[in-house]
């Protein structure tokens, strides 16, 4: 790797390896491996995304960094330590997983830890503060060697959580990136846009996870250029939760079945109403012509009339009148 002289870049770097040394190979990290166990990943997958274990006693990295010279200041700037009122410092991160977040040289910036415990009372995941360095809405999950992959996978997928982006490329997924949350924002947005236009969504099934990929897609609409697909999982399932239960296999295949945006549209439209009802149904198939007669294309128009029409069974050339006559009106 190249040398960098950024001291918060040291710093960042240096807890890493301390962080992930104290998973691999020492007795405190014993209560993190097993944990990390639990969650299926293997010291291959521990090595490769760097993951690491803040150690539950609350200075051993700041000791470990003044070791290593470096100054309290910086370390303060790092982000990596707390101060209590009468001014002594302690390690943030106590008793977490540790996911290293590094910037487009993929040098870390900073981390995202992950509690080991079920109790709700604590955060599940805490994040390093915002420092100089560590800007959040710039952040992405894996970016640096998502890119590369890019090229070979000709897309990019998103994801919500950094559990997800390693379960799909332990599927074999190497283009996954993820920012810290489910709100995603512009900067990340022209991030994708450098690298590919070919994105696609792979948020949680839940309810929480299917609204953030709406919002997303919207942003990605609002850009434009994008060719989006968008994933939907069933069960409320999370991408970790669904390759744990159905395999890589079959995870591939939800994958290649990505919906286009109108039929993600479409199919969240079909749930809004009870088609069994006439009324219901017709205030289904008004809106869906409204929408479809918005696309920019008129083949893809007649595409999508032709699948409602044939889902809902009605006539296709009296939705054709109405979508003529709301075309009209869109111009
Ligand atoms: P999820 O609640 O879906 O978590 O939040 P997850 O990724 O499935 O994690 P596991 O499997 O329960 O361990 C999705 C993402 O939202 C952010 C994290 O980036 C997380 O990966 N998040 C969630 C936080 O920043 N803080 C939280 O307390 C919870
Ligand atoms: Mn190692
Ligand atoms: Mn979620
Ligand atoms: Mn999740
Ligand atoms: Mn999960």
């Amino acid at each position: 790797k190249a040398k960098y002289s950024n001291v918060l870049i040291k710093i960042n770097e240096a807890a890493a390896d301390f962080y992930h040394r104290v998973l691999a190979s020492t007795n405190a990290g014993k209560r993190g491996l097993d944990y990390a166990q639990e969650r299926d990943l293997s010291a291959d997958i521990i090595d490769h995304f760097r993951i690491g274990y803040a150690p539950k006693q609350n200075n051993l990295l700041l000791t470990y960094l003044r070791g290593h010279h470096y100054q309290d200041k910086d370390l303060l700037d790092s982000g990596l330590f707390v101060q209590s009122k009468a001014g002594e410092m302690f390690d943030r991160f106590r008793d977490r997983l540790m996911f290293p977040l590094t910037n487009e040289g993929d040098y870390v910036i900073g981390f995202s830890g992950r509690r080991l415990t079920k109790d709700k009372t604590e955060a599940k995941y805490i994040n390093s503060p915002e420092t100089k360095l560590f800007e959040k809405s710039k952040v992405l999950f894996h970016f640096a060697e998502a890119k590369k992959a890019a090229r070979s996978e000709g897309h990019l997928i998103l994801y919500e959580g950094y559990l997800d982006v390693i379960a799909a490329y332990k599927a074999g997924v190497k283009s996954g990136i993820a920012s810290m949350g489910t709100s995603l924002t512009d900067q990340q947005v022209y991030m994708l846009r450098r690298i590919t236009n070919n994105i696609i969504i792979n948020y949680d099934g839940d309810e929480a996870g299917i609204h953030a990929e709406e919002r997303a897609a919207k942003m990605f609409a609002q850009t434009g250029g994008f060719n989006l697909g968008i994933v939907v999982l069933p069960e409320k399932l999370d991408p970790d939760d669904y390759v744990k239960k159905y395999g890589s296999a079959k995870y591939l295949d939800e994958v290649k079945g990505a919906l286009t945006p109108t039929d993600f549209f479409l199919k969240r439209l079909t749930q809004k109403y009870n088609l069994d009802n006439d009324r219901e149904k017709l205030a289904y198939l008004d809106e869906a012509i409204r929408a479809i007669a918005q696309l920019p294309n008129p083949v893809e128009q007649d595409l999508y009339l032709d699948k409602v029409a044939r889902e809902q069974n009605v006539a296709r050339d009296s939705l054709k009148v109405n979508l003529l006559r709301y075309r009209r009106q869109n111009n």
